[in-house]
């Protein structure tokens, strides 16, 4: 079997290659605001994206990303495949493999993004699972140089829920060089085998229950929702547990003057954030949520390159 290039995770890649794709991102960017012709060098590709979770953003960013570059796009969900009906992980990603170019999945089971990498002889990108979200995170990263230039040596906060965006973020601290203090509540905190990790690959993460320890002095505060994809059934607890995380006003105002906010979105005004802050000046999100357009043409470009 070939070794197709997969996107999988952050701390799978060398961090060359992700400056590689950020750099490749702003530039691409750039040329689209100055109405440049752009390059469409994956004419006649298909990207097929498996669903199995709600998404407005990836989908939609993934989609016109690769029409941008020339190729097609096919939308699937788990349910509608047979897949829905006990047929492989791996059966589908040779099936797969034998009809399209590339393969963006979106799982709450991480084992299975990896199941679907290991079988599939096209590249595979990491959509967001329960683990982790990469094409998010490099986006996030992308606007923080964007707007502060080198990320490496800053300060980033964490407020609220040990989730999938967080654990990319801690993956990109260990391979950028930058400091992450990271606030959560004991009931939920970073789980045992993150911890391992970030003790292994010895990241600057520090870990409390305190959300203004995490924020004095910042250079960005991020926060994401208290009920992520698959934590519905507790949502109750969560909100009543995580309310004292909050990103308002009078916590982002101990972070440094010249912070910024940032948040993966879909947002819960008034729970993670309230409309004050996410409003506010200080406020990245709808670059964030743009940056996905622009980076995620650079690591299909990669991936298929
Ligand atoms: N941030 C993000 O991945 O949003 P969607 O769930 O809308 O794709
Ligand atoms: N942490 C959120 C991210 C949504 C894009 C979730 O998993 O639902």
């Amino acid at each position: 079997m070939s070794h197709p290039r997969h996107f999988l995770d952050i701390d799978r890649i060398p961090v060359e290659t992700l400056r590689a794709l950020i750099k490749r991102a702003i530039e691409v960017k750039r040329a689209r605001k100055a109405g440049k012709p752009q390059a469409t060098p994956l004419v006649g590709r298909t990207l097929t994206m498996v669903f199995d979770q709600p998404s407005t953003r990836t989908r939609v960013s993934f989609d016109v990303a690769m029409r941008h570059l020339g190729g097609h796009t096919m939308m699937l969900t788990g349910t509608e495949m047979q897949l829905g009906r006990g047929e492989t992980v791996g059966d589908t990603a040779r099936v797969l493999s034998r009809y399209i170019d590339i393969i963006m999945i979106r799982t709450l089971d991480h084992a299975m993004l990896y199941e679907m990498a290991e079988n599939s002889s096209v590249p595979v990108i990491n959509g967001m699972t329960k683990s982790s979200h990469p094409c998010q995170v490099m986006a996030d990263l992308m606007t923080f140089e964007e707007r502060k230039g080198s990320i490496a040596g800053k300060t980033i906060a964490w407020s609220g829920d040990s989730n999938n965006v967080l654990a990319s973020w801690m993956h990109a601290a260990a391979q950028f060089g930058f400091a992450m203090r990271v606030a959560t509540p004991p009931e939920f905190a970073p789980r045992e085998a993150l911890r391992a990790w970030v003790d292994k690959s010895r990241a600057n993460i520090e870990f409390s229950n305190d959300p203004q320890w995490a924020v004095r002095g910042a250079d960005c505060v991020i926060t994401d929702t208290w009920v992520s994809m698959g934590d519905e059934q507790e949502a109750a607890r969560r909100l009543n547990i995580l309310h004292p995380y909050q990103v308002n006003a009078g916590l982002m105002a101990l972070a440094d003057n010249e912070a910024i906010l940032m948040h993966c979105l879909p947002a819960h005004r008034g729970e993670e954030v309230t409309d004050e802050v996410l409003d506010g000046p200080q406020s990245a999100v709808w670059d964030e949520a743009e940056n996905r357009l622009h980076i995620q043409k650079a690591i299909l470009e990669w991936c298929l390159a």
